[in-house]
């Protein structure tokens, strides 16, 4: 009997520690998905600038801070296939004197440009340029550039100006500062004549997607 009663006894201290093992392993894991949980509003905040941001920063913005000299240094990457010289030779890519403002793949002499560099057609100015410099495989996939592209927008916007100053001196485009505020402006007036019913005249839907990511 009193083995019993001691079997019984064992099981139910045995019991215990298994509940107690459960309490200890289930708070362990609530501890290391706490860590976790703070983890996604930061996250979803990214996700929520991310989204206003997700236009790619536009080339007028970062041209008017954009540094020459750094420009140069960023361009030694470019030596290893271009020259930059007035009248330099060209290389595995053609001499690049000039090219802002001239026509796609028609500049230099003698350097026989791919078709599919060729097909683009257009000029290069900042914009192109500097959707060539992110990606030159999605910009004309293709193409015999062999160069990854450029990741950082600073860095583009460093070697446009540089390449700028190499025989092109094309003006500036103007910071886009006035761009955003003059659809803004224009916004409303198109789709204002229901918005005031609403009580706010300055908040019609449309101008409001890029609102909320300034206000918060
Ligand atoms: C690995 C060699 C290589 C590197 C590095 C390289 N390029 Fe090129 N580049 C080329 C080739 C090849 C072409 C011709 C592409 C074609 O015809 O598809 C070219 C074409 C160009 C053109 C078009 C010229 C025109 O007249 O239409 C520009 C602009 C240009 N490169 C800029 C740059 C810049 C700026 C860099 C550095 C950030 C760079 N490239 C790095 C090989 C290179």
């Amino acid at each position: 009997m009193s083995d019993k009663t001691n079997t019984i006894a064992g099981w139910t201290l045995a019991g215990c520690f298994v509940a107690l093992g459960a309490t200890i392993v289930g708070g362990m894991m609530f501890h290391s998905g706490e860590p976790k949980k703070e983890g996604y509003p930061v996250e979803a905040v990214d996700e929520g600038s991310g989204s206003g941001a997700a236009a790619e920063v536009p080339i007028a913005a970062l041209l008017p801070t954009a540094d020459a000299t750094k420009g140069a240094e960023v361009f030694k990457k470019c030596a290893a296939c271009h020259t930059i010289n007035q009248g330099g030779a060209n290389g595995i890519g053609p001499n690049l004197y000039a090219t802002v403002g001239e026509a796609v793949a028609q500049g230099k002499a003698g350097f026989a440009f791919s078709d599919a560099l060729k097909a683009k057609g257009g000029k290069w100015d900042f914009d192109s340029l500097n959707a060539w410099l992110t990606s030159p495989r999605k910009f004309a996939p293709g193409t015999k550039m062999t160069f990854a592209g450029l990741s950082n927008p600073k860095d583009r916007a460093d070697v446009i100006l540089y390449l700028n100053q190499q025989g092109s001196n094309l003006p500036l485009p103007a910071a886009p500062a006035a761009a955003p505020a003059g659809k803004d402006a224009a916004a409303p007036a198109g789709g204002n004549t229901t918005a005031p019913a609403e009580g706010n005249a300055t908040a019609p839907a449309d101008g409001n997607t890029a609102a909320p990511a300034a206000k918060k």
